[in-house]
């Protein structure tokens, strides 16, 4: 037994010898066949995970699994030529997918954790450690530039866990600066829902929250309601001009400039509206409180601020949230009206009807960005699906994606 034993230890030495890591790499001491390589240029997380995964095979921004390998990692680090000038180091963690719940961007378990005191800041969505220092971790926004600390496994993939971003055979220069939007993420084998940066015009990088999963994936959300934490009927023309939210992942407006942009760079590009829950009552409603509806069309954009970001839709459409000249049918070729830039909106649309930023006449078969809870039901946040149901949905979302 003891000389199996023996054996046994002595092949997995074995082993690891064998596995060299490629040159300037550094195999870790703790994760057999796992090298580490850390990087003293600061990166934003986005381009940080893409400088890894174009460096090597399969390497990522790296896990960290246990205090030994925290301990071995931030030993790396420190004797690391040029690193002394890093502060922050990126590492794999992100709560992407959902706040606060927090995962790896190669995929293995999140079960340890060595978060500084307060951290995490669920208001961020990156993981960095002050690895020269305390070795401690802390959330940072994903936009900051941080020197970073990318993993590869040798001997095949065998070793790493393959989700999301880690599944993809790499294209050279996967770099935020070259991500229009969100579905050239997905084409660059982004599978994961979350928060990732994008550059559309080249004129610089903003973060919007992915959608990588409803049919076929590549959504950049623009709109979203999950409750009435964040008011939006009030919201000046300037507010949506730029945008708010209570976080990406939460209620969001991504800004009129922003969907302007992004909805006029290709020449054809998909809407999609999804609805859940009617919270209304009486005779118009559905009396579906666990109702879902969507609906799909093509040639969607909206102008620009000259032009009152006036919307362009295809009438047709597929789904089940509308019928013709009711949802957001209505608004097509309307003006954008704010309570205070009325572009050909009627003055009740505002007060007494609570119905907000929205493409506004007389004044509309719906709006999305109406006060959640309304004064009087059919109003407010509401969505007219034909002409005998109306809701109030509980939460909604709108999102578009180039067709060309
Ligand atoms: C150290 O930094 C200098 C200046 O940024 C750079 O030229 C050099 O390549 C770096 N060395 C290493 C080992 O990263
Ligand atoms: C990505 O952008 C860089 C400059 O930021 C450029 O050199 C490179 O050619 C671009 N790659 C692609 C595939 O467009
Ligand atoms: C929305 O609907 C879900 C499911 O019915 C429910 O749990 C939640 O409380 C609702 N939220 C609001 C703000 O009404
Ligand atoms: C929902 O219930 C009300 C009665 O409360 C009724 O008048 C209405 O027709 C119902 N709606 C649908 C779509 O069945
Ligand atoms: C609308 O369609 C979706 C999927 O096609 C379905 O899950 C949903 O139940 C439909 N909604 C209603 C109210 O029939
Ligand atoms: C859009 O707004 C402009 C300026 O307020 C106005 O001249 C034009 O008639 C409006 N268009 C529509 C369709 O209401």
């Amino acid at each position: 037994m003891r000389c199996l034993l023996t054996l046994l230890s002595l092949s997995l030495v074995v082993t690891i010898s064998l596995q060299e890591c490629p040159p300037g790499w550094r195999a870790s001491d703790v994760i057999p066949n796992k090298c580490y390589y850390v990087i003293a240029q600061r990166k934003i997380w986005f381009d940080a995970n893409a400088y890894c995964r174009n460096s090597q095979p399969n390497a990522l921004l790296t896990s960290i699994s246990s205090a030994f390998e925290n301990y071995n990692v931030d030993a790396i680090a420190t004797s690391t030529p040029n690193a002394s000038a890093c502060d922050q180091f990126w590492i794999g963690g992100n709560d992407f997918n959902a706040n606060g719940q927090f995962a790896w961007v190669d995929g293995s378990p999140w079960q340890y954790t060595n978060w500084a005191l307060g951290q995490p800041d669920l208001t961020q969505n990156c993981v960095s450690s002050s690895a020269l220092k305390t070795r401690q971790w802390k959330t940072e926004d994903c936009g900051d530039g941080n020197c970073f600390i990318c993993e590869m496994y040798m001997g095949g993939s065998t070793s790493l866990p393959t989700t999301t971003m880690s599944s993809t055979t790499t294209t050279p220069t996967a770099s935020s600066t070259n991500m229009t939007e969100c579905k050239d993420w997905l084409a660059h084998g982004a599978h994961t829902d979350g928060i990732y940066s994008i550059n559309p015009d080249g004129r610089g990088s903003f973060n919007v929250f992915c959608d990588m999963t409803t049919d076929g994936g590549g959504w950049t959300v623009f709109q979203r309601r999950i409750n009435g934490d964040l008011s939006f009927y009030d919201k000046s023309w300037y507010d949506y001009k730029v945008g708010f939210n209570n976080g990406l992942e939460n209620n969001l407006w991504l800004g009129n400039d922003h969907i302007h942009l992004l909805s006029t760079k290709n020449s054809n590009v998909e809407l999609r509206i999804d609805l859940w829950g009617d919270r209304a009552t009486g005779s118009l409603s559905s009396n579906n409180s666990n109702g879902y509806w969507w609906e799909q069309r093509s040639n969607f954009y909206i102008d620009d601020e000259a032009n009152f970001y006036k919307l362009h839709l295809s009438p047709l459409f597929t789904g089940n949230a509308s019928s013709p000249g009711y949802g957001i049918s209505f608004s097509n070729g309307k003006n954008f009206s704010t309570f205070d830039e009325n572009h050909g909106a009627a003055a009740l649309c505002f007060s007494p009807d609570q119905l907000g930023g929205w493409w506004l006449g007389s004044c509309g078969e719906a709006a999305l960005n109406g006060k959640y809870t309304p004064t009087f039901w059919i109003s407010g946040f509401f969505w007219c699906i034909n002409d005998h149901i109306c809701i109030n949905p509980n939460q909604s979302r709108m999102m578009l994606r180039s067709l060309v």
